[in-house]
């Protein structure tokens, strides 16, 4: 039987963010229990949600101080319960973001081991004497001096974000337990934060360097760590059905296909083809092809375009909503596990701030702390600040009006059309014309066709600015015409028995030889293969 997952369209909800459902102003699972029915008509079957356990959110959440409790700003233990047990009513699963890597310095595990260098915990994290030049993956280096037992620990990310020792059975065994209480709480699997970073090289090697920048080298992807994600991924799947995603943080193909398949984590997030920084067509291509061309049997592609860590891609491609659309019936057509960020639906844009006491985000603020000690204006720190500040893609979701937080100081790199600035979930469900209404037909439309879901390519070309592939299971083949160019285009070949399908331009079209493709259309049709 076909994986419910490789059948599934995943939703990213920021749980900060989402629906407050309290009036404290922050989200919180009460909000996303009262807004299941949106995502049920929305037509998505998974949610992941970002950390929801208690953290003093240094890094929103990615810093947890308690594996097995709701964190307050969220609601209770039974408002989750209540949730999970909602949105499993509605066909719709839920998998938990678990950060396995490090824990907050404020979790109790981190403050007996820091207690002393021989509390029974002291090896749980990494501590040395000496420094190496290995950089925190926000700036600075990754070693903090800690005065108790004047020795330094290392994070990979910020001071408060402690690495875990893997290499320590109790830490694994402790890991285990917590997956074992999430699974039990009926979550149906794990989006598994920074999972290649959770051994380091033990020879602690310094990093090399290419030119100013650093070469991760010896504190991700270490030997070993194949191992450790296969036991992992082993613990999960005796549960039936759990579905695994690992966050394995890089573009590059050759690292990120060592980490999934059938032994092994059930996908990993594609940054190869979803992180493009500007738009071009002929790169998100390339990654599609290379992916096809790189991945084993046992091997399925992610297809996503923005995160909660990222530049939302309607702002990053340049605002131009029939471009958003083209890349949202690509990413929802195409082969592969989609993951839609929220609001993305609606065509929510990018924010960014005038002033940086608005800014939450630990990389923005750590941004402009370092731009400051490197002498630049506190313009150019705030220029710099709002470069890598990912409050970005964070701010609330719009369910109306009011809910718009308004844009400032908007950067020469982030194209804000001003008719679109203010989009909002009300004004757009009745309109057949609006960016949710186009979301919910194309997720009609991969329900409804298997081949969509699980088929593979029959072909897969690029042309002058234009994407098409087809996709089959056998029965059907679901045809997917994508031209991102400003030229109309016509299309011979495609077979016979054509049936219109979904047009970004059109309500239907009569098939023949010669296909009309408009400019920025995307056309959808299908050949029937077997009657
Ligand atoms: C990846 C998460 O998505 C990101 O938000 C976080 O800052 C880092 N991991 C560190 O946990």
């Amino acid at each position: 039987m076909t994986k419910w997952w490789k059948q599934s369209v995943f939703y990213e909800i920021y749980m900060p963010s989402f629906k407050d459902g309290n009036g404290d102003g922050i989200g919180d699972f009460a909000g996303i229990s009262s807004k299941l029915d949106y995502l049920k008509d929305l037509g998505v079957n998974g949610l992941w949600l970002t950390p929801f356990y208690p953290s003093p959110k240094v890094d929103n959440g990615y810093d947890i101080a308690d594996y097995y409790e709701i964190d307050s700003d969220y609601g209770t233990m039974a408002d989750f319960e209540v949730f999970i047990k909602e949105a499993h009513q509605r066909g719709i699963r839920v998998i938990a973001d678990l950060v396995l890597n490090h824990t907050s310095s404020a979790h109790p595990w981190f403050q007996e081991s820091k207690s002393s260098k021989d509390h029974p915990k002291r090896d749980w994290y990494l501590w040395r004497n000496e420094p190496n030049n290995w950089e925190s993956f926000f700036g600075g280096s990754a070693w903090e001096y800690d005065e108790t037992t004047g020795q330094y620990y290392y994070h990979a990310f910020a001071k408060e974000q402690v690495d875990l020792n893997w290499t320590n059975p109790e830490v694994k065994k402790a890991m285990f337990d917590v997956m074992k209480f999430w699974l039990e709480k009926e979550v149906d699997g794990f989006r598994l934060d920074v999972i290649n970073f959770l051994k380091v090289n033990d020879s602690y090697q310094d990093n090399p360097y290419v030119g100013e920048e650093q070469t991760h080298l010896y504190d991700k992807d270490q030997e070993g760590i194949l191992t450790t994600i296969e036991e992992i991924a082993a613990f999960v799947h005796q549960y039936p059905d759990k579905f695994l995603v690992g966050e394995v943080g890089s573009e590059d193909l050759e690292i990120l296909k060592r980490y999934s398949g059938l032994e092994s984590l059930d996908v990993v997030f594609n940054f190869n083809i979803g992180s493009v920084e500007t738009f071009d067509s002929e790169r998100i291509f390339r990654g599609l092809v290379a992916t096809e061309e790189a991945y084993r049997e046992d091997q399925i592609p992610t297809l996503f375009f923005s995160s909660h860590d990222m530049s939302r891609f309607i702002s990053r491609f340049g605002g131009d909503l029939d471009r958003a659309k083209l890349v949202a019936a690509l990413m929802l057509t195409a082969k592969g596990v989609p993951f839609i960020y929220f609001g993305d639906e609606i065509g929510m844009r990018d924010w960014v701030t005038d002033d940086i006491n608005k800014m939450k985000d630990v990389q923005g603020l750590m941004g402009y702390k370092l731009a400051l000690e490197s002498g630049k204006t506190s313009e150019e720190a705030l220029r710099v600040a709002n470069e890598k500040s990912r409050d970005k893609s964070r701010t609330p979701m719009q369910w109306d009006e009011s809910e718009f937080v308004g844009f400032s100081d908007v950067p020469p790199w982030i194209t804000v059309p001003d008719d679109a600035l203010e989009v909002n979930v009300a004004d757009q469900l009745d309109d057949p014309d609006s960016m949710l209404s186009f979301y919910k037909s194309l997720l009609g439309l991969r329900g409804e066709h298997a081949s969509l879901q699980v088929g593979d390519y029959e072909f897969l070309r690029y042309e002058d600015g234009m994407i098409s592939f087809g996709r089959t299971d056998g029965i059907e083949k679901v045809i997917v015409l994508l031209n991102f160019s400003d030229v109309v285009r016509v299309v011979d070949g495609l077979g016979e028995n054509l049936e219109f399908l979904l047009s970004t331009k059109r309500n239907d079209l009569e098939l023949g030889e010669g296909i009309t493709v408009f400019e920025n259309e995307a056309l959808i049709i299908k050949e029937v293969l077997s009657r």
